[in-house]
Parts: structure tokens; sequence; C-alpha cells
């Protein structure tokens, strides 16, 4: 009897594995290998409702639109976001979680932008960490660098994820020649050879989405 509730309950949790997978809900790849994928709009990512939803989020404890506090020194870059829901909260919580889980995993969303190109570098080879924290309505992000061109790219994503992203639901710009600046600076001296042999593999030209 054991044997076959056990039988079951695994054929249960392969066909339902199979469906979470087919539904986009993991393993996103092309014909390059690498995963890439310009979209990530899909569900998970929560980028939708995010950019419909942008004004709804603010700095803790004031109106304004939310923005990192940046410690150059440190090499970190902590941000204390208030939803006015906990949807709204969860919802980010759930981008956090959903792309760093594509960066671990060796992943490149918005792969047309070097930006993003460069933090999933960064990312994939522990250059910087990332922690999140939700509680109510509020999310926590930290995130810490540990060499200056990591702190660069990360330092560089947080002002497009505030100044367009949250500010104006904004997600169409190139950031590209802003990386194209920071791999050139002394800062990415040790790390430019890799990070340009990185881009030539995984850019991709634009898709129709992000
Ligand atoms: C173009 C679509 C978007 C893409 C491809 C994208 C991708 C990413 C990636 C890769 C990260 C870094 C995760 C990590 O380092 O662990 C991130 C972080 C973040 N995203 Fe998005 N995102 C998009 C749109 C948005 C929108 C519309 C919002 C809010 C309105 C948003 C809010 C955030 C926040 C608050 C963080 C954490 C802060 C930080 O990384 O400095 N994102 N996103």
């Amino acid at each position: 009897m054991k044997t076959t509730t056990s039988i079951k309950t695994l054929a249960f949790t392969i066909i339902t594995g199979t469906l979470f997978v087919a539904c986009g809900g993991s393993s996103n790849s092309n014909s390059n290998g690498y995963g890439n994928d310009n979209g990530y709009s899909g569900s998970g990512s929560n980028i939708p409702y995010l950019r419909t939803n942008h004004a709804n989020y603010s700095e803790h404890g004031s109106n304004s639109t939310p923005a990192p506090t940046k410690d150059a020194n440190a090499k970190s870059i902590n941000w204390t976001i208030s939803a006015t829901t906990v949807e709204g909260a969860t919802k980010l919580a759930e981008h956090l979680a959903f792309m760093e889980a594509k960066l671990q995993a060796d992943q490149n969303p918005r792969a047309f932008d070097k930006l993003f190109l460069m933090e999933a570098y960064m990312k994939f080879n522990n250059y910087y960490s990332t922690n999140v924290e939700q509680s109510s309505t509020n999310v926590i992000v930290s995130k810490n660098a540990n060499t200056s061109c990591a702190y660069d790219v990360i330092s560089a994503h947080s002002d497009a994820v505030s100044g367009d992203f949250f500010a104006q639901g904004d997600i169409n710009n190139d950031y590209s020649a802003i990386a194209e600046g920071i791999l050139a600076s002394a800062s990415c001296n040790a790390e430019r050879a890799s990070i340009e042999m990185y881009i030539s593999q995984r850019q991709q030209t634009r898709g129709n989405n992000n």
C-alpha cells in the first residue's frame, strides 16, 4: 500500500514538474545554447506588473521614487522599497528571485543590452551577491560587490532601475553605451578581456520585448 502511494506521489511530482517547465516556469533556452532571451516578460519575471504599477512604489518613509543608497568604499548598494500593498511587495520580491535564479543559471535576461550582460557575467562569476528580504509591504535589497568593476556595473543598473523603471515605467532604453564606458575604465582592467569575450558570445539583437 505504501509503495503504491509512493509511486503515485512520484508520478504526480513528475507530471506537475513537466507541466511547470512547459508553461515557462523554468528553463529558457534558444539556439545559441546560453538560454538567452531578450524578453523575460513571461510569468515569473512580473515585468508587465512592475511596469504598470511603477508609481505605486516609493522610498521607505517618503513619497519619493525608490532610489538606492550607494557606498562606493564598501562597494554596496542598498534599497528599502515600500509598496502600497503586500501584493505589490510580493511581485517585486518575486521579480528579484526570478532574475537572480536566471543569472545564477548562467542565463541572460535582456541579452541585447551590454549592461545586463555585464551584470550577468558578474553575478555568475561571484563578483557580487544579492540579498532580498520582504516584510509586509517593504522589500529590502542589498547588493555587495567585491571588485570596482562589478560595483560600477551594479551601480549603473540601480540608476536605470530608479531613474527609468520606477520613475517612469520606461524599460525601452538600451544601456550598452554606459556599459562600454565602464568596461573601458581602469576599474575593469583585470576583467576586460574576459567580459569582452563573454559579450561577443552572448549578445543578441533586440527582440520585440523589453
Ligand atoms: C526590462 C525589464 C527588466 C529586466 C530584464 C530586469 C532584470 C533585472 C535583473 C537582472 C536584476 C538583478 C538581479 C540581481 O542582481 O540579483 C533586477 C533587479 C531589480 N529590478 Fe528588474 N528588470 C526589469 C524591469 C524592472 C522593473 C519595471 C522594475 C520596477 C519598476 C524593476 C525593479 C528591480 C529592482 C528594484 C531590482 C533590484 C535592485 C537592483 O538590482 O539594484 N525591474 N532586474
